[in-house]
């Protein structure tokens, strides 16, 4: 039979959007050429509501494309518009009609984990409100034909998008448990620190140093020719990787915006530094000679350190090399060291390559994350105690960290609130314990 489908009652259906993807565009596609297949399964609606005969229970794909290209006055062979092909069938239980959305989805290649978790809670919730407790999470994943490990995960995954902007972000069900797991872990130290008056001084301490946000913005705040050290590492324009993202936080990793970020942010960086000081400046190697002239045409100078300095990273003995057969380990960066005026060091006789480990993976917070006692020897070479330090990008906070660990004024900046929040916890840990202004 043809019903109108404006007659359609399709408001319980879970899953909200189909998508613009390639799948879908090859789905409507197919409307065009064939028409419409298979009818849509519908329950009547006795008495009508809201002007709704019938109640949906299988198609609500059809029915949506059907819709889109009436929207778009595109015909589709044997179908007027406005109508769409459907067939009655006993209205189910609201466990079986889950079950068939379930099973229709699930086919799908677009249908992403977030939906999926939310026909999970619901079909557990369902199930749960029939057999109350004698209802387990085992059950649902026998029941849906799906890992008891990843019932679980889908369950805590759906609860905690709703307050989760990272873990909403994530792609995959893996990447989202990874996030959430972080969160977990940043809450309890959060909440172990705060247990003791320290740990509150701590966190209201590393506050005051942090700033969250745009550094074009932060730098604007801070005085010209005020401050006797700077760490830049911004983003390096060269997209990281996927895999950093999920593990991490994405950022705006374009060349475009990172020579954006680079061009406004270099020459205030010169203003805000005192005479006489020092700028360390992190960028990827191949790209170094343009970053030393971009440098000097916003005043820094070169004059005995124009030779780059090399971070040497000796434990790094493998790589996630795609053709190891043609492709070096890349075991070291390189950054410049920028003067303004000219100053002096405070340790002699140093060396260009600073050889140091990289930091354990289970200790990791950021992915281009510098070691803590690399940061110290740069701290020490080019400050004495006492004297400020800024990172308008700080990342994981090492060079912060180590900054304040030797007793120097450290402030800084980030645009991720994960790891801002993340830092916090960290310097938190030292400054508990010391007074520091
Ligand atoms: C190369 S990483 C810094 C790594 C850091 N030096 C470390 O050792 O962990 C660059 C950082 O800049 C941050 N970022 C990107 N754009 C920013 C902006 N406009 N303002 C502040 N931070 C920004 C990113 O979130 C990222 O954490």
């Amino acid at each position: 039979m043809f019903i109108l489908l404006n007659e359609i009652d399709f408001s319980d259906r879970i899953r909200a959007d189909y998508g613009t993807g390639q799948e879908w565009k090859q789905f409507l596609t197919s409307f065009t050429k064939m028409g419409q297949l298979q009818p849509i399964k519908v329950a009547p609606l006795d008495p009508p509501v809201a002007g709704k005969k019938y109640k949906l229970l299988m198609g609500d794909r059809r029915r949506r494309a059907i819709q889109e290209l009436n929207d778009a006055d595109v015909e589709i062979p044997f179908l007027d518009k406005g109508m769409i092909e459907a067939s009655y069938r006993d209205e189910p239980s609201r466990r079986k009609q889950l079950l068939l959305e379930f099973a229709e989805n699930n086919e799908r290649k677009d249908f992403d984990f977030i939906e999926k978790a939310k026909f999970i809670r619901s079909v557990h919730e369902e199930m749960q409100s029939q057999y109350q407790e004698a209802w387990t999470q085992e059950a649902t994943a026998r029941l849906l034909n799906v890992s008891t490990a990843s019932i679980s995960h889908y369950l805590r995954v759906e609860e905690a998008v709703k307050t989760n902007e990272s873990v909403a972000k994530a792609s995959t069900l893996k990447a989202a448990v990874k996030r959430m797991k972080v969160d977990d872990q940043i809450k309890k130290r959060k909440s172990d620190a705060e247990k003791t008056d320290a740990g509150t001084l701590g966190l209201e301490r590393a506050a005051s140093l942090l700033h969250l946000g745009d550094a074009r913005d932060w730098i604007a705040g801070i005085s010209d020719s005020s401050v006797d050290f700077i760490n830049f590492d911004p983003p390096w324009g060269d997209n990281a990787s996927h895999k950093s993202a999920e593990n991490h936080e994405s950022f705006d990793d374009d060349t475009e915006s990172a020579d954006a970020f680079m061009q406004h942010m270099l020459p205030q960086l010169f203003r805000v530094l005192k005479d006489d000081r020092f700028c360390i400046f992190w960028y990827k190697a191949w790209a170094s000679q343009d970053m030393a002239r971009l440098a000097e045409g916003f005043g820094f100078n070169l004059q005995f350190t124009r030779t780059p300095c090399i971070w040497y990273k000796p434990d790094k003995t493998a790589d996630q090399n795609r053709v190891p057969e043609k492709q070096l380990i890349e075991a070291y960066e390189m950054f410049y060291i920028l003067r303004k005026g000219d100053p002096i060091f405070h340790e002699r006789h140093a060396n260009n390559v600073f050889a140091y480990e990289r930091t354990p993976v289970a200790q990791l917070i950021h992915p281009t994350e510098k070691p803590l006692a690399l940061c110290d020897a740069l701290v020490k070479l080019c400050t004495v105690p006492g004297e400020s330090i800024i990172d308008p990008t700080f990342g994981s906070g090492a060079m912060l960290d180590a900054a304040i660990r030797a007793n120097r004024r450290a402030r800084g900046c980030e645009l991720s609130p994960n790891f801002h929040e993340r830092v916090s916890v960290r310097l938190a840990e030292y400054l508990k314990n010391v007074s520091y202004s």
